[in-house]
């Protein structure tokens, strides 16, 4: 087991950053409610206590006994992280009389305790609370401070543990990086061992361990999760593993036959089904986007699991999901209110009565990339854009036919193509079409056209939560307009969607 750090959550939106940086630094952590903690963790190396909404004020604020970790492991409490251990040490933590929110300059630093070392005074730090910590209780030792906040940041006397008031998982602190590897490489001592190789070697021999001989069937989509998934357990257990990639009828163009083509030549054992007959049944005279979308995902679980019926004694059901769709149902404030509901194939396990296996439920996304390269996944696989479950069918506004994906279709492959020939294709994070329920007047030679209008939209992001517009080049969309209109008979008017996320969605339904 790799040595870890476990970070206790008091509902920061910044938590899951802090669980990045720390894994940047080659470094295992696993983040945990403050509810909901593990009774003990092999190979704990250190603790980090996470901010909070909260103020440890109120009476009902989130609190945890920490003599279990105190004296222990190294501890570092981060903004709401460190109140608390002022407020339990009987030192004083009151409202701000001025707003510490926003950058900030360190303007004394003690670098005697490691914690510090080599962190520049004048260098900025990104502050967010309303309480502040006016007394320090006793052993407790200041050793930085900036204009408005005189406890930026405390050691405990002999002690290894550590609290700061500023957020240095936020690329707005200068140092933060310096600080978190001062804390996780120093002073915990993790030995920086935690790569995408050893993740491979031990998860394989996991894998080995844990299914021994059985059968396991997984849904292949297409997309990175699903494809790595498969190739760790392929690893494990070779012919063993069944995998199915169900056509839907709302992939992208000529994507069903490329792709299955690739899972082939990577040596998966991989059964197509072609079901899209099946799907625009299910999707007929359906309007709504959730409706669509239960429509999509339970014809999905029907198709599969019919096809993994016809495996003999299959026994466990394998899955893609990644760690930040963990951290989200078991989040302090738990699952976050469902805006469009994206776990669409969510009732498969209950309804097939197999045991799950979810090799990558600890990973990030860009940590799943990592492992894929080492698992010499190809880069058209590994680098493709994020596609949503139910593929087109959610952005076909309004009612689906095969005729309309058949459209759809011919007018991402224009645009799809052209980013990919203007090297722009790596630059965007998802780019996708939409068609509209909306025809328009044209001209085409001396004919007027009466006919559909598509929405072109390119977005810049880093995990899909906030977006932004790409600012594509203007020639450039001007000539995939052109070309969409000149090849694709059924279109005769293309916009550019120029929302960012929020207050729009990456997605038009
Ligand atoms: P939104 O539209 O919510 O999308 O900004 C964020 C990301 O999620 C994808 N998405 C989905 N993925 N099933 C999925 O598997 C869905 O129903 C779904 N809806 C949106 C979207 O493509 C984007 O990457």
């Amino acid at each position: 087991m790799s040595e870890q750090i476990l970070i206790i959550d008091f509902g920061s939106q910044y938590t899951q950053l802090i669980a990045r940086r720390v894994r940047e630094l080659n470094v295992y952590c696993e983040i945990h409610p403050y509810n909901n903690l593990p009774h003990s963790v092999e190979n704990l190396k250190g603790v980090i206590l996470s901010g909070s909404p909260c103020s440890v004020r109120e009476s009902d604020a989130p609190n945890i006994a920490l003599d279990a970790y105190r004296g222990h492991v190294p501890v570092l409490g981060i903004c709401y992280g460190a109140q608390l251990l002022v407020h339990q040490n009987g030192g004083e933590v009151v409202p701000s009389t001025i707003r510490e929110y926003g950058r900030a300059r360190l303007q004394k630093i003690d670098q005697h305790p490691e914690l510090l070392k080599e962190m520049t005074i004048g260098n900025q730090v990104w502050m967010s609370h309303g309480d502040t910590i006016s007394t320090l209780p006793e052993h407790f030792i200041n050793i930085a401070s900036t204009e408005d906040v005189a406890n930026a940041a405390f050691k405990i006397d002999e002690e290894d543990t550590y609290g700061i008031q500023f957020h240095p998982e936020v690329t707005h602190t200068d140092d933060g990086k310096v600080l978190l590897r001062n804390f996780v490489v120093h002073i915990c001592g993790c030995a920086q061992d935690w790569t995408p190789d050893i993740f491979v070697e031990s998860t394989v021999a996991n894998l080995k361990e844990t299914i021994g001989n059985d059968k396991v069937v997984l849904g292949l989509s297409g997309g990175v999760d699903s494809s790595v998934a498969a190739m760790l357990i392929h690893q494990a257990i070779g012919k063993n593993l069944y995998c199915i990639f169900v056509d839907n009828g709302l992939l992208r163009k000529n994507e069903f036959e490329e792709v299955l083509h690739s899972y082939k030549d990577m040596g998966l054992n991989v059964k197509g089904v072609d079901a899209k007959n099946e799907f625009y049944k299910a999707l007929e005279g359906l309007s709504d986007p959730e409706e669509k979308r239960k429509a999509i995902g339970k014809t999905f679980i029907e198709i599969f699991d019919i096809e993994a019926h016809q495996i003999k004694d299959v026994k466990w059901l394998a899955q893609g999901t990644i760690y930040p769709d963990v951290i989200e149902s078991v989040s302090v404030k738990g699952p976050s209110a469902t805006i469009k509901s994206h776990h669409n194939v969510g009732g498969l396990p209950e309804k097939m009565n197999l045991k799950v296996v979810e090799p990558l439920n600890t990973l990030f996304k860009d940590e799943v990339r990592k492992v894929g390269h080492t698992l010499e996944i190809p880069g058209d696989i590994l680098n493709r854009h994020p596609f949503p479950g139910p593929g087109l069918g959610i952005r076909i506004i309004g009612d689906v036919t095969a005729q309309k994906v058949r459209i759809l279709q011919d007018v991402d492959h224009i645009f799809i193509k052209g980013l990919k020939d203007r090297g722009l294709y790596d630059e965007v994070w998802q780019a996708l079409a939409v068609l509209l329920p909306i025809q328009s007047v044209g001209v085409m030679g001396d004919e007027r056209t009466y006919e559909n209008v598509v929405a072109l939209r390119a977005v810049t992001s880093v995990d899909g939560m906030t977006a932004d517009w790409s600012k594509l080049p203007y020639e450039f969309l001007a000539d995939i307009s052109n070309k969409i209109i000149n090849n694709v008979k059924e279109v005769n008017r293309i916009v550019y969607d120029i929302s960012s996320k929020p207050p729009a969605t990456i997605e038009w339904e």
